[in-house]
């Protein structure tokens, strides 16, 4: 058809933890039957297994070393839980393990190991390259895929994002602190966007939108139209 556009082949989603990346990429994906892959999940699952092996998440040669003889495999969802993806090593099923309040407090030192992001990179890009993907993370524009066709860098305030974890722990049934939340999620930014090795920032032709300004469905909306 002549009119017909074909919607970009690899879309990447970047921005602060919490900010609406994965809400917005799994809609994303199901809109265009595009498979979504959140990133983060392989910095969780490097962080889970160091510290099920008992290793000193400080000793960064030893984590980086797990990171490369570990082959973390993120697969279509098997299981209807609320997961988005399977996160599968070495058979284990990972996928709920790596949501646990001490990975959180562990994969940002984690992922700013440059061995530890030298490995997994490789893998991301190995997946994202296959094409008609969205792919969520903090340096996918970047330095992951350079080359993707839209970038998206969605940003929020911390109080906004802190709120919005605040929620969705209250709503599963347990008790949380916000100013506690508030505190961890300021902490995480510092260390994402500080760290010497794709440090989180939008890239120079990342389409910059703001979630305090816009709600779910009007960030997918506009994500919609700059599809087609
Ligand atoms: O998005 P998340 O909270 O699951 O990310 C977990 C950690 O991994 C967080 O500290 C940021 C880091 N991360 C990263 O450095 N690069 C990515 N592409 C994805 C996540």
């Amino acid at each position: 058809m002549p009119n017909q556009k074909t919607p970009p082949n690899i879309i990447a989603i970047d921005g602060p933890a919490a900010s609406g990346k994965s809400t917005l990429g799994r809609r994303l994906a199901d809109a265009l039957a595009y498979l979504f892959f959140d990133t983060g999940v392989m910095y969780r699952a490097v962080t889970w297994l160091a510290l099920q092996r008992g290793l000193d998440v400080r000793d960064e040669s030893a984590v980086a070393a797990l990171a490369e003889e570990t082959s973390i495999d993120v697969r279509p969802p098997s299981q209807e839980d609320g997961r988005a993806c399977d996160v599968i090593v070495n058979e284990d099923d990972i996928t709920w393990n790596i949501r646990r309040p001490e990975v959180d407090a562990n994969v940002s030192v984690v992922a700013a190991y440059p061995g530890v992001r030298t490995a997994l990179t490789a893998q991301q890009r190995r997946i994202g390259l296959r094409g008609r993907v969205v792919m969520v993370g903090r340096d996918i524009g970047t330095v992951v895929l350079p080359e993707a066709d839209l970038k998206i860098y969605l940003d929020a305030s911390a109080e906004k994002r802190a709120r919005r974890r605040y929620e969705e722990i209250i709503a599963r049934g347990e008790k949380a602190d916000y100013d506690e939340i508030l505190q961890k999620v300021i902490q995480r930014d510092r260390i994402d966007s500080t760290r010497a090795v794709a440090p989180l920032r939008p890239a120079e032709d990342a389409i910059i939108l703001d979630s305090d300004k816009l709600d779910a469905d009007q960030v997918f909306e506009r994500v919609k139209e700059l599809c087609e």
